[in-house]
């Protein structure tokens, strides 16, 4: 029967290119899934380096005052001008005074060099322009 010959080898191929075709297709659906992940991964990946950029720019820009910087590294030792370790120490002026510390370069130079209990500040940490803002708020501030 000629009919069911046709009907047999029509069949076969009915089950071999589903199979195959089957295949290929979960392979295109699952390539498209990881696009899609790669894709949405991209973007948030760009996000959020745009608002790590935002928040970096904006640093810098209030970093550039001295009192940002101060407040930044030194508050935390120096509150108000004053020393939690050494009493005998703060950054108001008679104190200055009394340990020869007269102008923005003595302070900065303490920065660069500082005596026991203040942790050191160099130029990576703080470079010559930022240590002369912070020397020249604390002068100014801390009376
Ligand atoms: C970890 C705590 C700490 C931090 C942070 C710190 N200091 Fe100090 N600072 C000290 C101590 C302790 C001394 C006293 C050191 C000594 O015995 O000579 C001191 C001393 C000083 C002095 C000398 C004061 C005086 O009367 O002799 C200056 C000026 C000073 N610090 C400035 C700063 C500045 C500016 C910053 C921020 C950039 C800073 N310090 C950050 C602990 C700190």
């Amino acid at each position: 029967m000629p009919g069911s010959a046709a009907d047999g080898y029509n069949a076969a191929i009915d089950i071999d290119f589903p199979a195959e075709n089957h295949g290929l297709g979960k392979n295109h659906e699952s390539g498209g899934t990881k696009m899609k992940k790669a894709r949405t991964a991209v973007v948030l990946a760009a996000a959020a380096s745009l608002l790590a950029f935002s928040v970096s720019a904006a640093e810098v820009k209030k970093g550039k005052t001295g009192e940002e910087l101060f407040k930044q590294h030194c508050t935390m030792c120096h509150p108000d001008g004053g020393n939690i370790i050494n009493a005998k120490k703060t950054l108001r002026g008679k104190d200055l005074k009394a340990n020869n510390i007269k102008s923005a370069g003595d302070i900065v130079k303490v920065m660069r060099n500082p005596g026991p209990g203040m942790n050191k500040f160099d130029e990576k940490t703080l470079p010559d322009k930022e240590a002369k803002e912070i020397a020249e708020y604390v002068l100014k501030t801390f009376k």
